[in-house]
């Protein structure tokens, strides 16, 4: 009997989801509480309970060879970051490509998942959905949870002194779409994240004057890297991995900070993280340096207390006549149709999760978390091969270590991120790193020894070109014919987007400089692998 498989959700983890268990022969079952696909990128004017809820501004920071589902390259003439509008295009495409929308039942939320009584034989599980009020119960052989992680705001306004006596607006930065109603008004925005510097610049040239408040600071990036390349087709690649992981701690440290701090100096624009080697997730934000320098944003510490109009700050200052406050603080998980919220938060009611998918305690390993952990990747390609993963674990292709070898690994990690990212709530990790430790279990690691050897051309461009999704369709279960073909025209795609005004040059020494470094490279990088393997 073929078996079936209920998604929670249809945003771009659902329907890889969806995918990925048609790709295995399972049958997918995905229930949406909406009425379309697309979840965070569905915009809608108003914030909705329960569903992500973004401002119409937003723009992807991962640029479109970077953020595609791993078989299905975005169209060579959208633009490298994409507007909200447009990724939604993109996954609507995606969707009707790989016919996934009949899967779904649309307008239905999930109540409630429970174990079965004889779960620890079958691994099945009850799930109960609400349809127009009408209430069912249906069995399945597996869950798979995609019901995204922006959702619940993290809302400390209480734990600031004297809110309630603020005689302002304040809210969490889901409830903001755009900057119509702050024309002329004096709005502080608390949190430093990508939502508050975005919240922060576009207020900036509609309100009278903007403030931003940061405990810790953070690394503001250009999305416009050198030469104008997309800052992740340039930075993310195995060969830049591959020495951060061989350096010494103290170089790699120095030379991170080096280079976060090239454009701009971070200090001087009061925007220093305060631990400044700590890989957290960087602001991408092309227009904040500029509105710091004109004045219009400016950069305070936290607030210690509100009183009627006023903020006051731990420097002492005080920001007077303050019309708005806006928190950007970001999000805490929450799984409210869980009938044992703690098969996922099995530890002090923090999410622990075996390579952040799978809860270690289950007897049977039935239940998959998708989209949660977080990197300096998209989270589309995260998606994708977290799904595959999964799947094969259900399948029993995959065999698992023992429960505590898992809660040994999930505590290595911990420690790990505690190390490079600091104490958050959000799985950070290193995205080829992590990437790569579950495409080698399910057999998709790109083999880049044996492609030196047999397709030298394609193994430059997988070991030091970007770390693109379409490196884990090359081989093993899940192979995409198109894949290598994507990898060669990724740089097209790229240049397509921008090169909208094509000028000859004259003179163009490029290709043939390029080429001595290139084979300069494969020459070393050869020796390397013949010392290591
Ligand atoms: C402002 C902002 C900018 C971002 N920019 C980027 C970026 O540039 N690049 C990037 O890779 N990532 C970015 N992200 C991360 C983003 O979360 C992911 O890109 C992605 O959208 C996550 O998809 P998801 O499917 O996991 O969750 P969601 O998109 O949140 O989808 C979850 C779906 O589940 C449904 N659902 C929830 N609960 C239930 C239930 N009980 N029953 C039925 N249906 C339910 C919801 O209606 C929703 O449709 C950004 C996030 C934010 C907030
Ligand atoms: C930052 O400001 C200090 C003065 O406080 C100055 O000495 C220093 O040169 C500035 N840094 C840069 C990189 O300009």
């Amino acid at each position: 009997m073929v078996q079936r498989v209920a998604i929670i959700g249809a945003g771009v983890s659902g329907l890889a989801s969806i995918k990925a268990c048609l790709e295995e022969g399972l049958e997918p079952i995905c229930f949406e509480r909406s009425d379309d696909i697309g979840g965070l990128w569905q915009f809608t004017d108003s914030a909705v309970d329960g569903r992500a809820s973004i401002y119409r501004s937003v723009f992807t920071n991962s640029c479109k060879e970077m953020t595609c589902f791993s078989d299905f390259p975005f169209p060579e003439d959208f633009p490298n970051y994409l507007h909200n509008t447009k990724l939604q295009e993109y996954i609507q495409m995606f969707a009707k490509h790989f016919d996934l929308v009949k899967y779904i039942k649309f307008k239905t939320l999930v109540i409630r998942v429970k174990k079965r009584p004889d779960f620890t034989i079958t691994g099945q599980w009850d799930v109960v959905t609400e349809t127009d009020g009408k209430v069912e119960s249906d069995v399945f052989d597996g869950v798979m949870v995609c019901s995204g992680h922006h959702v619940y705001p993290n809302f400390p306004a209480n734990s600031y002194a004297g809110i309630e006596k603020f005689k302002g607006r304040f809210f969490h930065s889901r409830e903001y779409k755009g900057a119509e109603n702050f024309k002329g008004k004096k709005v502080l925005v608390i949190g430093l994240g990508n939502s508050g510097c975005d919240i922060a610049v576009e207020l900036s040239n509609t309100a009278s004057q903007v403030y931003l408040s940061s405990r810790s600071g953070s690394w503001v990036m250009s999305r416009v890297w050198d030469n104008g390349y997309p800052w992740d087709m340039v930075t993310i690649n195995r060969f830049d991995n591959f020495l951060g992981n061989i350096l010494p701690t103290a170089i790699t440290d120095w030379l991170y900070v080096k280079q976060m701090n090239k454009w701009f100096d971070h200090e001087n624009y009061s925007l220093m993280p305060l631990n400044r080697t700590l890989r957290k997730e960087p602001v991408f934000n092309d227009e904040l340096p500029s509105c710091i320098t004109c004045g219009t944003v400016v950069v305070k510490p936290s607030v210690k207390e509100f009183t009627e109009t006023s903020a006051i700050f731990q420097d002492g200052t005080v920001q007077e006549d303050l019309d708005y406050v806006i928190f950007a603080t970001g999000y805490s998980f929450a799984y409210p149709f869980m009938d044992d919220e703690s098969i996922l938060k099995c530890r002090d009611n923090t999410v622990t999760l075996y390579k952040s998918i799978l809860p270690p305690k289950l007897e049977k390993p039935t239940m998959g978390v998708i989209g949660l952990v977080q990197s300096l990747g998209a989270t589309i390609p995260t998606a994708d091969i977290q799904t595959r993963w999964f799947i094969r674990v259900f399948k029993g292709f995959c065999k698992l270590p023992s429960e505590s070898s898992m809660m040994d690994d999930i505590d290595e990690k911990m420690g790990k991120k505690l190390k490079w990212y600091g104490q958050s709530d959000t799985l950070q990790t290193d995205y080829i790193t992590y990437m790569d430790e579950l495409a080698s279990v399910i057999g998709v690691k790109p083999n880049v020894p044996l492609l030196f050897l047999t397709d030298p051309k394609l193994a430059l461009q997988v070991y030091f070109g970007p770390c693109s999704p379409y490196q884990f369709r090359l081989m093993g279960p899940g192979k995409w014919d198109g894949a290598r073909n994507a990898i060669l025209t990724q740089w097209d795609r790229t240049l397509k987007a921008t090169r909208t005004r094509v000028v000859h040059s004259s003179q163009n020494s490029f290709p043939l400089f390029a080429l001595l470094k290139i084979l300069v490279i494969s020459l070393l990088l050869v020796a390397i692998f013949m010392v290591f393997n």
